[in-house]
């Protein structure tokens, strides 16, 4: 995380003392990078060089309304997956023409105001979905723009949760029904197919995936244009994956190095390279790599215990504030607000709710800490805290945001009266 480092011995955000907003603010607490934030979303956009393309925001990542605000102003599109989703986009200033609506179980009554509202295009993710589509377009007698999102068995060989482009998986359509459609939506008076999409997985870490993908898209993209369809762009969905596993190395003025796994000056061009002849528009939807790199848990330790051969350090933050851990067994670095000079311990670091897959880390090395020390989880931007609950009737933590020297809240610190709701 580039928007980390120690002075001394402290953690700084920019110029802020974490430490400081631990005092002023509590914890759990999540803090983000507005720099970090810019600058991971200009890598992409100039990535295109002059290719014409949107670059569409997956706003489930991190939907925190100054962070969709920041990005809409930048040019971001969104992918969106449900209604509230798309109400965010717009109430975000993202216009219309810059959505993409994706999503295996879409509503009947979110396809009929994404049609209303002039979405760019709606995922077809299966033949009866289509007919539902085409059925509300000749309702409202209107022309839904449909695309159609390809399962191109493309196995991304992470973790099997998050990986979607594999024949099996619940999302997309095989080639042959996609040919199928391509067929049946030229005569169709209320659907205009205008794109060709595929996500194939989250966390992606290699190449090889998406430059198969490339290929495989651009020639289902040339049957769309070769049956006379006016198609406008090609949408290779996002997945683009970070080394969660070097975020910081902890260390006096350490400084994280390119978080980034999959580089977008090297990917993007691949893309274009296999789409250019077709003419189309290339659309991307990444959602980890704009803004996991971008934010930090601050939580505060509450007790040490010791349960057999196991060294076990109780922090006031746990699987509410951040599910990763316990849903995909995902790495999170964890890191000292302020290094001391103390020894290291092995421990699992867990969070007070009652559950036992309830843990940050198993058997981490770690600083040496004491109750009331407060410590960074990183990398935690994506799906840290649009993936919170209020299980235990925990509130939700509250949202800062860094830019230089100055703090901003961009979200309260729920208080028992927001859960209490009779
Ligand atoms: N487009 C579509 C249609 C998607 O379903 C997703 C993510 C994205 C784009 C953005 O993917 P990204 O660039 O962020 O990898 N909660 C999991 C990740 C779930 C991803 C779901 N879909 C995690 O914490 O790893």
């Amino acid at each position: 995380m580039q928007c980390l480092h120690y002075d001394k011995t402290t953690l700084y955000m920019e110029n802020v003392a974490l430490s400081e907003l631990a005092n002023e603010f509590g914890t759990p607490l999540y803090a983000y990078s507005y720099n970090q934030i810019l600058a991971n979303y200009k890598r992409f956009d100039e990535a295109f060089g002059d290719y014409p393309h949107t670059v569409c925001y997956a706003l489930k990542a991190n939907s925190n309304p100054a962070i969709l605000r920041m990005l809409a102003k930048c040019g971001a599109g969104a992918d969106v997956v449900s209604g509230g989703e798309l109400f965010f986009a717009l109430e975000s200033g993202i216009k219309p023409e810059k959505i993409v609506f994706a999503g295996v179980g879409k509503r009947d009554i979110d396809i009929e105001a994404a049609i209303k509202i002039g979405v760019r295009g709606i995922n077809v993710e299966s033949e009866m979905e289509y007919e539902v589509i085409s059925d509300i377009a000749s309702r409202l007698n209107r022309v839904a723009p449909v695309s159609l999102r390809i399962n191109p068995d493309i196995d991304i060989h992470g973790h099997p949760y998050i990986a979607t482009g594999r024949h099996g998986d619940k999302f997309g359509i095989t080639r042959d029904i996609a040919l199928s459609l391509i067929e049946k939506i030229k005569q169709d008076n209320y659907c205009d197919l205008v794109g060709i999409h595929a996500h194939i997985g989250s966390q992606i870490k290699e190449m090889k995936p998406y430059t198969e993908l490339a290929n495989y898209m651009a020639s289902i993209a040339r049957k769309a244009l070769d049956t006379g369809h006016r198609l406008e762009y090609i949408d290779m969905g996002g997945g683009y994956g970070l080394d969660y596993e070097r975020a910081l190395s902890v260390g006096i003025n350490a400084r994280g190095d390119d978080d980034l796994a999959i580089d977008p000056a090297k990917i993007i061009p691949i893309f274009i390279e296999a789409i250019k002849d077709t003419g189309v528009q290339l659309i991307i939807e990444p959602g980890r790599a704009l803004v996991a790199n971008t934010g930090v848990l601050i939580t505060e330790v509450l007790y040490l215990k010791k349960t057999g051969n196991t060294n076990i350090v109780i922090v006031d933050s746990g699987m509410t504030e951040l599910i990763r851990p316990s849903l995909y067994s995902a790495y999170h670095e964890i890191v000292p607000l302020e290094i001391r000079d103390a020894e290291t311990m092995v421990a699992d670091v867990v969070g007070p709710i009652c559950e036992s897959g309830d843990f940050f880390a198993r058997e981490r090395k770690i600083q040496h800490v004491g109750r009331g020390d407060c410590l960074a989880v990183l990398t935690v931007g994506a799906y840290g805290y649009s993936l919170a609950s209020n299980y235990n009737a925990r509130p939700k933590s509250i949202e800062l945001l860094v830019r230089g020297k100055r703090v901003k809240v961009i979200r309260e610190r729920q208080s028992l009266e927001d859960l209490w709701d009779e």
